[in-house]
């Protein structure tokens, strides 16, 4: 048995279109599910339009059908793509990319539209979008409305909507139609309830990512669909003092046939915290321990559930979906249909709206005061949605990466993450809490009960050692962002015990206080006495003034060009991108232009050609 989502019958898109009479088809490149959502969105909200839409995964697609797609009349294809890593498509959407690149297709008569999902805190912003919005007009299509780009680290749903308001616009006035005033709220899935004694126990997800019983019967390979369950065998607190805390957790692979390199990503499925489950039980006033399945109404859709089904309430808010995530603007339309007093339900809709009011209530409510679903309904007092709505509105739970901080040259059978435990007032007073460093940080030793398993999978990164040991090579890591170092200089440590010529570490750390959280200080005590290490650490806030690891790097651009320019050496970053890594580059780009002799133009371009031969690597996560 399997979950709907990874069943693939039928790759001929046009064919589902005609048979069930639809002309819109919106695609989505997506790594964490927000481009599939906006994509479900938008092929919902053709109802509006007489324009029946659907959904489609370009990878179960025969994308070679976009030739033909003109055959339907008034047809329209969409594209919600994300953008990741070095400016790259996400893995459903790799194929299609590259047939594109490589391929001469002609696509005269095809309707499209793209919007774009990126972050604009990393380089290459929303590169697969703008590429494929020019590649398809190259290739003889039509574009119907302009190019949309949504921007992760500001609001990506305002982008969204506000992209759409325009787009639907351009439709009508492309295809001659008009909207019909019809909304689009109806159920895109069908809830049903099944007795105890209907349903075997045995056939009822308790938690299992896509396969019923994969917890029960572990077999390789393990990925993101079939996780290896791991036993938490170290999880030790890292910081000495203060008021914030930092996990060292230890994570037994030895059962898993899984590999690692120093540099790879772990991904852990979290499981939502118990009192704000059974918050939301209350506040919906459901069984939890009802077994319900949803079942999609469109039955030509590939996703025959949201979520794996058969299964509790309890446990679908548990496992699946992302209960503590900020509510997109189209949940908040939906859940103005449940509201019995009506100045709860105008403040609802005005907030799903385009509208400036609308988007500044959103922003200062929702976004502002990081009120999640519970929130919501504890502040909105007479809104009351049945709960199986609620399952199929809100997003599903994503697995959370960490970059992995040992070598398996020293520890083949586990892998080490070090994770800083996410905790946050908000301004209505409630304290939020970070879904997976939480459940972590429930699961010390000290709690008295034995340390539970976790679904885990390796994600194999690009964050790599240079080849040879001989090559120097400097690191920045301030925080958490010394994790992947902390595998990089075992496995020097270790080359050089074993009698290799090992050429220099040069670290940068940075934490704000000697005292209180040097994570990991007897270790690059150690490897520094022992001669394995440069250590240069900013303590931010031991002083008056602000010293970050940055401020170091500024007063040593000779060392950098030495490394880099010099010596053959590698470069890397890693933590948080949104400030740290993108001042870190300006330095480097400074030592190029001024040890280098290089001009701004000439530094940029030394540093692409870093970047192309992975000698300037950045690991890096907002
Ligand atoms: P979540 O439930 O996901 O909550 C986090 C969210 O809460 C944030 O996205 C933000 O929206 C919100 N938030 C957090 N603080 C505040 C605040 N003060 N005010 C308002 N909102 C706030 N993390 C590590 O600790 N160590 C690592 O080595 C590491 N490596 C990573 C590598 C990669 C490639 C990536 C993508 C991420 C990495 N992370 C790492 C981050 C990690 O994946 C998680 O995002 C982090 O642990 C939080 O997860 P959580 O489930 O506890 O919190
Ligand atoms: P702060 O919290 O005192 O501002 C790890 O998070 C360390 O990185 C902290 O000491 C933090 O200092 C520091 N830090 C914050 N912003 C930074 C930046 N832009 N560049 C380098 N380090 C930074």
């Amino acid at each position: 048995q399997t979950a709907g989502s990874i069943q693939v019958a039928e790759n001929s898109f046009i064919k589902k279109l005609k048979s069930s009479g639809r002309s819109l088809v919106v695609f989505y490149g997506s790594q964490t599910g927000t481009g599939e959502e906006f994509a479900g969105r938008l092929a919902k909200e053709g109802v509006r339009y007489k324009m029946k839409g659907m959904v489609a995964d370009p990878e179960e697609c025969d994308m070679e059908e976009l030739t033909k797609l003109q055959d339907i009349p008034n047809s329209l294809a969409v594209f919600c793509m994300a953008t990741y890593g070095e400016g790259d498509p996400t893995d459903n959407a790799m194929e299609f990319y590259e047939w594109l690149k490589s391929g001469e297709p002609d696509l005269t008569g095809l309707n499209y539209a793209v919007f774009g999902l990126g972050n604009k805190t990393y380089e290459h912003y929303n590169a697969v979008a703008i590429y494929l919005d020019k590649r398809l007009e190259e290739l003889g299509a039509t574009r119907v409305h302009e190019l949309g780009l949504g921007d992760d680290d500001a609001n990506i749903e305002d982008d969204f909507i506000t992209w759409k308001d325009r787009f639907w616009p351009a439709v009508c006035e492309k295809f001659n139609i008009e909207s019909t005033g019809e909304e689009e709220l109806t159920r895109q899935f069908r809830l049903v309830s099944h007795q105890p004694e209907e349903i075997p126990s045995e056939n009822v997800f308790t938690g299992e990512i896509a396969r019923l019983h994969t917890y029960q019967v572990q077999r390789p390979p393990y990925d993101a669909k079939n996780p290896f369950l791991a036993q938490i065998t170290v999880n030790r607190e890292l910081h000495k003092g203060g008021d914030r805390s930092c996990l060292h957790v230890e994570l037994d692979i030895s059962e898993s046939k899984m590999r690692y390199e120093a540099g790879d990503h772990v991904a852990i499925y979290p499981i939502n915290d118990t009192n704000l489950v059974d918050r939301l039980g209350a506040l919906t006033k459901a069984d939890m321990d009802e077994i319900f399945s949803l079942i999609n109404t469109d039955l030509e859709s590939s996703k025959k559930h949201p979520f794996p089904c058969p299964t509790s309430y309890r446990t679908a808010l548990s496992h699946y979906l992302e209960i503590t995530a900020v509510p997109r603007t189209h949940i908040l339309r939906e859940l103005a249909e449940y509201c019995s007093d009506e100045e709860d339900k105008k403040k609802l809709l005005l907030m799903a709206t385009n509208s400036q009011e609308g988007k500044e209530l959103y922003h200062s409510f929702v976004v502002d005061a990081c009120r999640n679903i519970v929130h919501i309904l504890e502040d909105i007092k007479s809104c009351k949605p049945p709960l199986d709505h609620l399952c199929e509105l809100l997003p599903r739970l994503q697995p959370r990466y960490y970059s992995i901080s040992s070598s398996p040259k020293l520890y083949p059978e586990t892998v080490h993450i070090t994770a800083v435990v996410v905790e946050y007032k908000t301004s209505t007073g409630r304290v939020n809490k970070g879904v997976a460093t939480t459940w972590l940080a429930q699961h010390k030793p000290e709690a008295g009960k034995p340390l539970p398993r976790v679904p885990v999978y390796i994600r194999k990164s690009q964050f790599r050692l240079p080849l040879q040991t001989q090559t120097p090579i400097i690191m920045v890591g301030p925080g958490t962002g010394f994790a992947p170092f902390r595998g990089f200089l075992q496995e020097r440590a270790l080359a050089r015990a074993n009698g290799k010529e090992v050429g220099e570490n040069i670290l940068y750390y940075g934490c704000r206080h000697r005292d209180q959280d040097y994570i990991y200080q007897e270790e690059l005590e150690k490897y520094e006495k022992d001669g394995d290490v440069q250590l240069n650490v900013a303590f931010s806030r031991d002083q008056e003034h602000k010293v970050y690891v940055t401020h170091l790097l500024q007063n040593n651009i000779d060392k950098i060009w030495d490394v880099i320019g010099n010596r053959n050496g590698h470069f890397y970053v890693c933590g948080d991108a949104k400030n740290m890594a993108v001042d870190v580059r300006n330095i480097v780009l400074k030592a190029v232009q001024e040890k280098g002799g290089r001009t701004e133009a000439e530094a940029a371009q030394f540093l692409k050609k870093l970047d192309s031969m992975k000698k300037y690597s950045s690991d890096v996560w907002s």
